[in-house]
């Protein structure tokens, strides 16, 4: 079971890993100091992931983060290095840097197994790494939690919601938690009608900075037969 967000509630963990049907847990730890503490608590593996993944995002880099935390964590536990790799030349570097795994979304998303709408793949297809981009936040009054997701007519209404919501909070009609509620809840199930309804000017298609390596549909198979070759070759290289 994969957890995110931080510091799961408290029993959780026993949860997850008692009982009937134990399972291992696997966290997103989105710093070192955080990952130590998770480790301590019956972490089984960890994620570290990158500001150039699609979907839920820190603010740090993938190199930077692989960097810092790979040397202090890598040689007693298992390490999913996460965010930007759209080609086995990158997973052999972090491959290089120490015994981690890579754990890939964008590059996935795709796949003729895919059961993403048509419109979906053709807007991952069309698009460039630079229209990937991080959710803007207007106000600090309002917290946004940062995504990464093409840009598209729902991205920039997000902007206009939140200077619109500044500006009734500004003029006191409105109470501090039902404006943050308001820019919480736009985005409820947006990546549904951008996944499955196919609607990509409004729904919300998250997407890493890799996106704009990919061009075409292609089975998981393939896929994962090119990131191998590409991987070993680079690793022959060097
Ligand atoms: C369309 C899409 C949806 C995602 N949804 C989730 C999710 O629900 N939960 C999660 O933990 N990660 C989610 N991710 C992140 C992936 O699990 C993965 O960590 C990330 O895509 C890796 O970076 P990359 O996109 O650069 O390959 C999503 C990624 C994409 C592209």
């Amino acid at each position: 079971m994969v957890l995110a967000g931080g510091i799961p509630p408290t029993g959780s963990v026993e949860a997850i890993k008692g009982g009937e049907n134990p399972a291992k847990v696997i966290y997103f730890a989105p710093t070192l100091a955080l990952a130590k503490k998770l480790l301590r608590s019956g972490a089984d593996a960890l994620v570290i992931e990158g500001m150039e993944a699609g979907g839920h995002i820190g603010p740090v880099s993938t190199s930077v983060l692989a960097q810092e935390m790979l040397p202090e964590l890598s040689e007693n536990h298992l390490i999913f290095v996460a965010g930007g790799m759209g080609h086995g030349n990158a997973i052999a570097g972090y491959l290089e840097m120490s015994p981690a795994s890579v754990q890939l979304g964008t590059r996935f998303a795709c796949a003729a197994e895919s059961i993403a709408h048509e419109n979906f793949k053709k807007a991952f297809f069309r698009a460039n790494a630079r229209d990937a981009i991080a959710s803007v936040q207007v106000d600090p009054r309002l917290p946004v939690i940062p995504v990464r997701a093409l840009k598209n007519n729902g991205t920039e209404e997000f902007t206009r919601k939140q200077i619109e919501v500044t500006g009734v909070l500004d003029r006191e009609e409105i109470a501090m938690e039902e404006a943050q509620l308001q820019i919480e809840q736009y985005w409820a199930g947006a990546l549904r009608r951008a996944v499955i309804d196919g609607d990509v000017e409004n729904g919300r298609l998250m997407a890493g900075q890799s996106v704009g390596m990919l061009k075409a549909e292609e089975p998981v198979a393939d896929i994962m037969q090119k990131l191998m070759v590409q991987s070993e070759e680079a690793l022959t290289r060097r």
